[in-house]
């Protein structure tokens, strides 16, 4: 047990998938997992564990923004002894270059946030993915003829503003999309010397309000879902 986890040592995987909705972690274990067991479901935010072709692997959530990302993710990677944390979620695009259903293979997170400077001493605005999952989800979504486009993200503390402007940062680090968890991730990631990578899947459009719709969304993740599960098991 951690402070936010109930699991016992040893039932979560050395690899986690981390949507931030954990409805969305109960639709994957139920829907792509064999043998998936609940280990957790402190505050709501389940945790499973369970195989994918034959490969242990959990999957649970991070909740929204640094403080829950940073809280789930610290408690795997130090508790749990997890290794790996691939994050699974949605993010809206500043650009109409980008279309909803396009997949993103985060390459830099860029932000604002003082987080990683405060619980880490971490100077950077821009942290990398770290170690080599990266590397093999681009691998392993050429194998599997998707396209997983590596691009800079922009991580922010804010989805609701006054100034409807892409802010400064996401233009000053090249970042055509905004979610709100990865920079938390990788400054977790990058403190312990774990892996971390974060899959997207556009899900607005911010100039147009374009969207994918509720009942759109199950379907419209799915192959961002199998891409981590296929480079999970890698
Ligand atoms: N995740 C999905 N869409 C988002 C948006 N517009 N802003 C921040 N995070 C998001």
């Amino acid at each position: 047990m951690s402070v936010h986890i109930s699991a016992k040592k040893g039932e979560i995987a050395k690899v986690v998938l981390q949507p931030g909705d954990p409805l969305r972690a109960k639709y994957i274990a139920e829907n792509f997992l064999e043998n998936a067991r609940l280990v957790s479901q402190t505050r709501g935010i389940f945790y499973y564990t369970g195989t994918y072709k034959g490969r242990e692997i959990s999957v649970g959530a991070s909740g929204m923004g640094f403080p829950s990302i940073g809280i789930y993710s610290f408690e795997l990677y130090t508790e749990y002894d997890v290794d790996t944390i691939i994050r699974i979620g949605t993010c809206g695009a500043y650009t109409t270059d980008l279309k909803v259903f396009d997949i993103l293979n985060v390459e830099n997170a860029a932000s604002e946030s003082t987080y990683a400077k405060f619980a880490w001493e971490i100077e950077e605005e821009i942290i990398s993915h770290q170690g080599n999952i990266f590397n093999t989800i681009n691998e392993t979504a050429k194998e599997m003829s998707l396209t997983a486009k590596a691009t800079n993200i922009h991580s922010s503390d804010i989805f609701y503003r006054k100034d409807p402007a892409v802010p400064a940062i996401a233009t000053k680090y090249n970042c055509p999309a905004v979610e709100m968890e990865a920079f938390g991730l990788f400054a977790n990631a990058k403190h312990l010397g774990k892996n971390a990578a974060t899959i997207l899947t556009v899900s607005d459009i911010i100039p147009t309000h374009e969207n994918i719709s509720a009942d759109q969304r199950e379907k419209a993740l799915k192959p961002m879902i199998e891409l981590a599960l296929e480079s999970a098991i890698k």
